[in-house]
């Protein structure tokens, strides 16, 4: 019997003979908590196949959900597909919505279609399954901030997601060269800050994608970035820098900024206000307050900032960077939420901050050996925006590396070298896609295909089979087309990136 090729590949998977087939007389037989999970199946099944899948205390297609079920974990599940019945059971509403993906994945490629298709039987092989994740921590990170994506854009990228058993999606929502979040009490943010190339969100946009999201069992992370990566806030309140008088335009320039915010009351305060109205919007327990790249230039000589080194009785200025986000952090705590950064060395921050290690993976090391929790970012295997082959063909995109499908797919987050209590504290990882180079919908998913299908499985299946993902792969890229991912990019139609 062949093998079904599903990535990620699960835990444990064993081939029965015969195949069931959905038709128009399928009925779901959905126990209580398990509504959620038979919603989506009709949701994701229905464009294609239009079957109606109604509820019935008969159905053959079991969704039950089973508290007793622990050995399964949040997100684990048990399918069994047999000839006259389907079988799909978890601990926890989550676990079935990834059951959901899997079931999806052992249809034909037609089901994933967004349009109604003819002639096609809706059978899938007969299988056992037994799924639970590695790493609770599976994500992808979209830049947002640098090339604005439609609210639209981002439900269909959070279905992308889901299909791979990813649950993380990090919206990089500010920076230096745009403001997406909406702030009630400053309009201004978005009106001065999200005016190049773009916009900016409604907070109803993205209360529907936070929900959206959610009944595909994703969190979306929020990430607004302080106290650099500032320059489209400082657009427009030039009162929170350094430099009484100053204006500043929302950057036109890719690169670190050296203008950040001030660590005077005003700023402080503002970060605050902000950060109250990312956590009204995003119930996510992880908030992430950016952190890196923060030039110190500015606090060494405004008096605002000397005076803030005294009065707390730091070394220099260059400490202010650790005392303000102690502060913010602090705030976050508070609020019964937990702080989020990018970390530059693995021991820039305190240690009740989760951390993402970019710049090397043995940052990684050093934090979790500091007591942090850390989800592993580290550039050189989970940054898109680098080219994924030399070939003269590609694209332009951020100098530097080359990171190949191989390259993601050997990024291990927790390596057998570290110590069990060191390899408990990494949550898992996930990939980033800066969009400095990426000035289309088109050519970020060219470029998060098929290098994210390497992240989710690794961080489902904590293994590194590369023949055997390679082998699922080229299967699963049917999928990937049948969804219209694109596999290639012209590159005449690229425009030259400069903002
Ligand atoms: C980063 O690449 N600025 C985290």
């Amino acid at each position: 019997m062949p093998l079904p090729r599903l990535v990620p590949d699960p835990t444990h998977l064993s081939p029965l003979p015969g195949r069931f087939t959905f038709d128009a007389a399928t009925a779901l037989k959905v126990t209580p908590g398990a509504e959620g999970a038979a919603r989506l199946l009709r949701t994701l099944l229905g464009p294609a196949t239009g079957l109606p899948l109604p509820a019935r205390p008969d159905g053959s297609v079991v969704l039950a959900l089973d508290p007793a079920l622990t050995g399964l974990g949040e997100e684990g599940y048990g399918l069994t597909v047999g000839t006259g019945g389907v079988l799909l059971r978890a601990a926890d509403p989550r676990g079935l919505l990834a059951g959901i993906q899997t079931l999806r994945q052992l249809l034909p490629v037609e089901a994933l279609a967004d349009e109604p298709v003819a002639g096609v039987a809706w059978t899938l092989p007969c299988v056992q399954i037994t799924d639970t994740p590695r790493f609770p921590w599976r994500g992808s990170m979209l830049d947002v901030a640098r090339r604005f994506r439609p609210v639209s854009y981002l439900r269909r990228y959070v279905d992308l997601l889901a299909l791979h058993k990813l649950n993380v999606l990090h919206l990089h929502l500010t920076d230096d060269q745009g403001w997406r979040m909406p702030v009630a009490a400053l309009p201004r943010l978005t009106e001065i800050g999200g005016e190049p190339h773009g916009g900016a969100y409604t907070r109803a946009e993205l209360t529907g994608l936070v929900t959206y999201a959610a009944e595909r069992g994703i969190t979306v992370v929020p990430e607004t970035e302080m106290p650099g990566h500032v320059r489209a806030a400082l657009a427009a309140h030039p009162e929170l820098g350094n430099t009484p008088g100053r204006a500043y335009d929302v950057w036109d320039r890719w690169g670190v900024c050296d203008t950040v915010l001030g660590v005077h009351d005003t700023a402080m305060d503002f970060c605050r206000t902000v950060l109250d109205e990312v956590m009204d919007v995003f119930p996510s327990p992880y908030v992430h307050i950016g952190g890196e790249e923060c030039p110190t230039t500015e606090w060494h000589t405004s008096p605002d900032a000397l005076r803030r080194v005294a009065e707390e009785g730091l070394s220099g200025p260059d400490a202010l960077h650790g005392w303000f986000m102690g502060r913010i952090g602090e705030h976050l705590l508070r609020a019964g939420r937990r702080p989020l950064s990018w970390t530059e060395n693995g021991a820039d921050l305190p240690e009740y901050f989760t951390v993402m290690p970019w710049r090397d993976s043995d940052h990684g090391r050093t934090a979790v050996r500091r007591g942090h929790r850390v989800v592993m970012a580290p550039h050189r295997t989970t940054y898109l925006d680098y080219p994924q082959s030399t070939s003269p063909a590609e694209p332009p995109g951020q100098a530097g590396e080359v990171v190949d499908l191989r390259t993601v797919h050997g990024n291990d987050p927790a390596p057998a070298d570290w110590s069990p209590e060191e390899a408990a504290r990494v949550l898992g990882s996930q990939v980033q896609l800066w969009t400095e180079y990426v000035p289309t919908a088109a050519h970020a998913e060219y470029l998060t295909f098929p290098r994210l299908c390497a992240l989710a499985e690794v961080v489902w299946t904590g293994r590194h089979d590369w023949p055997g993902f390679q082998e699922r792969l080229r299967h699963h890229r049917t999928r990937l087309d049948a969804l219209g991912v694109p596999r290639r990019l012209s590159t005449t139609a690229t425009p030259v990136p400069h903002l």
